[in-house]
């Protein structure tokens, strides 16, 4: 295929690793190189449209951390700020939750050495990705959307730009040709149509320009929320990462729970309490909670205090790295520049190629990463 026979992009490799190692992080530059053979590359993206929740933590985020391990160079997690255009309109919200998310992954362990780590808008080769990839895209493959159908439902703004929100989510994906995305249950119709398209553009243009990628889940796919349903930020039912004492007590409280008398068993498979307890508790004390529930030892009364308890100290360890990046913007900007940088060099190298493949004659020029 073309990764192996193309020259790889010497020259923007090397200004690349030079400016690294000015700043001290030389032990990085081996895996800085543009990656343009078919390696195992991770991707995901998380919207900054709200406060991060623990649902997105187990579902997402918790994955993503451990991931930077386990392919350090190819891990790439970015802010999906074009995307949160589809539904936060005032500039200073999407500015401070943007923050708030870079500070939340620094805080929970992303390690800018492993992982590149970026705004999606300091990448803007995915727009012109997304042009390219609309055209080879039937219009009905949109219109499957489940997302789409269920923001609409939900009173968002029915924007063109909502409409072909997965096209710019395959361009992501596609721009670094990522192979596997670790995300939540809700985003798995997203990857079926990112695959579709790289098919459809692959064959359109008989190339294998894109591999087709992989959706990562892990187990717990779907957290609930306080009242069962999935949580959300939309549906009030989210307890937030680094939610505060009192505000964790609050939302326990809410748990929903069954009308079980005191005394006898209860499901563990279909509580809540429990289904949220699984999360944070340590192995022996999920065990502890799912017997005493199936001998009818312990009510909600006791489960919940085991809840609030888990809840308070899980996050704790993060909490004064978070604060101690919060009076460091600097460093947070630093590291986001040179995500965006590296993340860069990747999409102009995709999209140099892909300008050639469909016949624009002067690709070799435009916006070179030289
Ligand atoms: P929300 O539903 O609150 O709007 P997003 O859609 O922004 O959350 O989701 C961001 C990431 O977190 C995605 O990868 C998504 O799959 C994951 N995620 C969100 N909610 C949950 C949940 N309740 N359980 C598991 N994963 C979730
Ligand atoms: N749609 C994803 C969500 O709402 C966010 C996202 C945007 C994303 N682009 C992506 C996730 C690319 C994975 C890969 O959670």
């Amino acid at each position: 295929g073309w990764h192996r026979d193309l020259p790889r992009p010497c020259l923007g490799e090397a200004f690349f690793c030079l400016e690294i190692a000015g700043l001290g992080l030389r032990e990085m530059t081996s895996e800085i190189a543009v990656n343009s053979n078919t390696t195992a590359r991770v991707l995901s993206g998380i919207q900054p449209s709200g406060v991060l929740h623990v649902g997105n933590y187990f579902g997402a985020i918790k994955q993503h951390i451990e991931h930077q391990d386990r392919f350090p160079g190819d891990a790439f997690y970015f802010i999906a700020d074009y995307h949160s255009l589809t539904t936060v309109g005032d500039p200073q919200t999407l500015a401070d939750q943007t923050q708030g998310v870079a500070l939340d992954y620094l805080a929970l362990g992303l390690d800018p050495a492993k992982a590149t780590f970026y705004r999606q808008s300091d990448v803007p080769e995915v727009t012109e990705l997304t042009w390219i990839l609309s055209c080879v895209t039937g219009k009905g493959l949109l219109d499957r959307a489940v997302s789409y159908k269920d923001k609409v439902q939900q009173g968002i703004n029915a924007s063109v730009g909502l409409y072909t929100y997965p096209m710019l989510m395959a361009a992501d994906i596609l721009i670094v040709r990522s192979t596997m995305v670790p995300v939540g249950q809700d985003q798995t119709q997203h990857l079926e149509i990112t695959r579709d398209i790289a098919g459809s553009f692959n064959s359109a243009y008989n190339t294998d320009m894109f591999p087709l990628p992989d959706t990562l889940l892990n187990d717990a796919a779907v957290v609930p929320g306080i009242d069962g349903q999935k949580m959300s930020k939309s549906y009030d039912n989210s307890v937030e990462i680094f939610a505060t004492e009192a505000e964790i007590k609050a939302k326990v409280k809410r748990v929903k729970t069954s009308s079980t008398a005191l005394g006898d068993p209860i499901d563990p498979d279909t509580d809540i309490v429990f289904q949220l307890f699984r999360l944070f508790g340590h192995p022996d004390e999920v065990e502890e909670l799912r017997n005493g529930y199936l001998a009818g030892e312990i009510g909600y009364g006791k489960s919940k205090e085991m809840l609030r308890s888990v809840m308070t100290g899980y996050f704790e360890p993060y909490r004064a790295r978070r604060e101690e990046l919060e009076n460091d913007s600097d460093y947070v900007e630093d590291v986001l520049q040179e995500g965006a940088k590296r993340a860069r060099a990747e999409a102009r190298f995709t999209v140099d190629r892909v300008r050639e493949i469909v016949g624009f004659s002067s690709s070799a020029g435009v916006g070179a990463a030289k």
